[in-house]
């Protein structure tokens, strides 16, 4: 079998602060596989976002180790896309001149490397936009050149924190299929943090269910082959889909229920 895309082993962070110390994720350990679509849901707080800010090399955990294809990982690098929830594009920069500016910092800005963000930028409809600047984008074209900007360096691994939480319903439906369709077409492995359960059933082959106070990984639920195969819009549709989604719900809901325990 293959290495897996990452792999976390016993990773535990603490944050220090001048009124004390707090455990906030605690002993997490789990592997993704490349190619392989992850979710993680988990109340507020859980941790989520730290986890992505360590995977991602922003912060180093207290304890535990990060593989990203076999190799040591902790330091930022172009092999790791994160994209946050705000879209942090500079208001002064047009959208291609955004989106470029991954690869200016790594010194990659040549011209393959430039004819493939054209490309992508064309696979989601930016291509007119091109040289706006970010205020004259609506949200959802904001959100699609952020995703362009995190594809630019063509990492292996995707570290998605909450990217469609500011869009509308329809918006987020449509960007949720599209990313879908190109993270496939390119063989990426993505983990994505969201609070919405049909959209970690929709767009996942797993889904991982935290819980806060530490945060620990409390379930692991593994999507059907028919799911999967569907878009996400089409998901939604199928039988099978509500079981899953209440499955995740009872999780969430009830914080005192631990597996095996009814
Ligand atoms: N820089 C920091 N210093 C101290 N404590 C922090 C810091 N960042 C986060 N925390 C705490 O760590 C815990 C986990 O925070 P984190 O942001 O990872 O949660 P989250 O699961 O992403 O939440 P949300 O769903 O609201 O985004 C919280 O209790 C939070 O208050
Ligand atoms: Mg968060």
């Amino acid at each position: 079998m293959s290495e897996p895309s990452l792999l976390l082993d016993g990773i535990t962070h603490v944050y220090v602060t001048e009124r004390g110390a707090s455990l906030a994720v605690d002993d997490i350990t789990f592997a993704i596989h490349p190619g392989e679509f992850v979710s993680l849901v988990g109340p507020s707080g859980c941790g989520k976002t730290t986890l992505l800010s360590i995977i991602a090399g922003l912060i180093k955990p207290t304890l535990g180790d990060i593989r990203v294809a076999g190799k040591e990982a902790g330091k930022p690098s172009p092999r790791i896309g994160y994209m946050l929830q705000q879209d942090y594009l500079f208001p002064w920069r047009t959208i291609l001149d955004n989106v470029m500016l991954g690869l200016e910092l790594h010194g990659k800005a040549d011209d393959t490397r430039r004819k493939w963000i054209l490309h992508l930028l064309d696979e989601l409809g930016l291509l007119p936009v091109r040289d706006s600047y970010p205020h004259q984008l609506s949200g959802g074209m904001r959100q699609r050149a952020a995703l362009v900007r995190t594809l630019a360096t063509e990492p292996d691994l995707l570290l998605l924190d909450e990217p469609f939480s500011a869009l509308d319903y329809q918006t987020r439906l449509q960007l949720e299929e599209l990313i879908l369709d190109i993270l496939k077409a390119h063989k990426k492995t993505a983990l994505l943090v969201t609070h919405d359960i049909s959209e970690a059933v929709a767009m996942s082959d797993r889904v991982l269910v935290m819980e806060r106070g530490p945060g620990r990984i409390r379930h692991e639920i593994r999507i059907p082959d028919p799911i999967r195969a569907a878009g996400p819009i089409e998901a939604r549709e199928l039988t099978g889909f509500h079981p899953l989604f209440h499955e995740i719900w009872r999780e969430l809901e009830d914080p005192d229920r631990k597996e095996g325990r009814p």
